[in-house]
């Protein structure tokens, strides 16, 4: 795969790369596959940061899978979630009696999985598992058990692979550190990729 964006001074070290994501991406989905048992999952990708690692997680399932997407805002500052989690796009269909698979990029403070977690689970589905790319180590989504994990990172600022900084740098196909030469001043969403 190409860097979109040699050479890019506010990239660092890389800490996952293109060939460790496509490996890890495809246990995945077997994983899944093996569990669902020929049972046709719902994929819930939560906008935009699982953008990606969703298309890429989907067709490392053989089989039938069908996908859908919600969008969420947590109030609050930028660097610290409040835990309250407004839903700016909800589901186009029901999760009532399908095998729902959440599908996050980042698990940081949790508080975002466990919100959706807790909100899908009241609606009736036959199973709910959880999966995340990428979980900062030592951190869990409270009350909520991950079910699949690509990667535990340690407390930095990452981009890339759906992570952005200030929207930029999703298209990266590796995970790496952000390391800005100077302060953008940019904001943005960036509570993904925070440490
Ligand atoms: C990121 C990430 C998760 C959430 C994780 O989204 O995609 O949804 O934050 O944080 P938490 O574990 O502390 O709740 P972000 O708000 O950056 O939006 P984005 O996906 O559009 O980049």
């Amino acid at each position: 795969m190409i860097d979109p964006y040699p050479p890019a001074s506010d990239i660092g070290e890389i800490l996952v790369t293109t060939d460790e994501l496509r490996t890890r991406v495809d246990e995945l989905g077997t994983q899944i596959a093996a569990d669902l048992d020929g049972r046709t999952p719902l994929l819930v990708g939560v906008l935009k940061g699982s953008v990606i690692f969703i298309a890429d997680l989907m067709r490392a399932i053989a089989g039938p899978v069908e996908i859908d997407f919600m969008a969420v805002s947590s109030y609050g500052d930028a660097t610290e979630s409040s835990g309250v989690v407004r839903i700016v796009k909800d589901l186009d269909g029901g999760v009532a009696g399908r095998d729902v698979i959440l599908v996050e990029d980042i698990i940081d403070s949790g508080l975002t999985m466990a919100y959706l977690v807790d909100y899908l689970s009241g609606q009736g589905p036959a199973s709910l598992r959880t999966c995340s790319l990428l979980v900062r180590e030592g951190r869990t989504a409270p009350g909520v058990q991950l079910d699949y994990v690509g990667f535990e990172l340690p407390p930095a600022f990452v981009v890339g692979y759906g992570l952005d900084a200030g929207q930029r740098y999703r298209n990266l196909p590796y995970i790496a550190i952000y390391s800005p030469s100077e302060p953008s001043g940019e904001g943005g969403s960036d509570s993904g990729g925070s440490a």
